[in-house]
């Protein structure tokens, strides 16, 4: 294949038009074929990369971020990693707050964007003070010319989605989409892709695996919040203790309960079978396509994301030790 070699003005400019991969050595069912969005590839190294810029070119344009300004956000590192990134380019300072459950690499990986840190306790209900998203907000309050990303709450995060991963996917799937599966945490990924592709094929199934301990798949069957939601679940950056605005609870069409062990341990085989290092959402998302897959009557073409990838955890779940020690192996 001749390669198109080009140069681009920043990093910034290569964000998106990700690779969608055919799995198939994972993948033992006949009916099935499992298309798998490398969104680690993005020079961030994850999804957020997408919501983010989109977000702050957006602010820039409606002049509510200025020149010199500071970025805040609450991240569990993904979000932090690009919004870091895009503020080194862009000459903003960033101020990012997140759960001590993120691995040390993710916190480090800010820090070497010049990103300053604010670790909060991962047991901190969402009513405290000290729960990252709330440190945050105030945080935004405290500091002058500041402009806070507001992933969870901002429309502008699916609109990314809507906007890029959705056309992207169907494009590289040549339209050829049955079911779409993502786990959320904004559900910025999965409301801005499903609602594409369900506008363009209102047949596409959208199922979202969702950690045990997070509220989401109690709220979707039940449309109550439980008590105790409480996200002490060990998989990063999915799932949640409270109800984002920018989840779209009515483009799902079911909501399926993952564990972190069969999460982890689908991300390990992605990396041995398909020689595809990702972390621990991506073996979440994985292992739900395989649930599906096991259920089909029909071929079905199952497009699924893998958010990041698996050098942000080599301390915990491409650590034997860890993975002995939480009775994952
Ligand atoms: C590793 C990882 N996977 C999946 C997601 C979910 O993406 P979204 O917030 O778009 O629902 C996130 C979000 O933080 C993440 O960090």
């Amino acid at each position: 294949m001749a390669a198109t070699l080009t140069q681009y003005p920043s990093i910034l400019d290569f964000i998106g038009h990700t690779p969608l991969i055919h799995l198939k050595r994972i993948n033992p069912y006949p009916l099935a074929t499992f298309l798998a969005k490398a969104e680690f590839t993005n020079p961030g190294g994850s999804v957020k990369d997408r919501m983010v810029l989109h977000i702050i070119n957006d602010a820039e344009k409606r002049g509510v971020l200025k020149k010199g300004g500071t970025l805040i956000e609450n991240t569990s590192g993904n979000t932090g990693a690009a919004v870091a990134m895009i503020a080194a380019i862009r000459g903003y300072k960033a101020i990012l707050t997140m759960p001590d459950k993120v691995s040390q690499e993710k916190q480090n990986a800010l820090k070497a964007y010049g990103a300053e840190i604010i670790v909060c306790p991962t047991s901190a209900p969402p009513d405290s003070p000290e729960h990252y998203v709330n440190r945050a907000i105030s945080l935004a309050n405290e500091t002058p010319n500041s402009f806070r990303i507001n992933q969870y709450d901002n429309p502008k995060n699916p609109e990314a989605h809507y906007l890029t991963t959705g056309p992207e996917i169907w494009e590289q799937s040549h339209g050829k989409v049955d079911y779409f599966v993502a786990s959320a945490s904004t559900g910025g990924t999965i409301s801005g892709v499903g609602r594409f592709l369900k506008e363009k094929n209102p047949k596409v199934k959208v199922v979202m695996p969702d950690p045990i301990g997070s509220i989401y798949y109690h709220y979707f069957k039940t449309g109550n919040i439980p008590e105790g939601g409480n996200c002490n679940y060990q998989l990063e950056g999915i799932g949640e203790d409270h109800i984002a605005h920018a989840m779209d609870f009515s483009i799902l069409d079911d909501v399926i309960k993952v564990k972190d062990k069969d999460a982890f341990q689908c991300g390990r085989r992605l990396a041995l079978e398909e020689g595809v290092f990702a972390g621990g959402s991506s073996g979440a998302n994985v292992w739900a396509c395989l649930e599906i897959a096991k259920t089909l009557k029909e071929p079905a073409v199952i497009v699924t994301v893998l958010p990041d990838g698996g050098i942000k955890y080599l301390s915990k779940m491409y650590n034997d030790a860890w993975m002995k020690k939480n009775n994952y192996l």
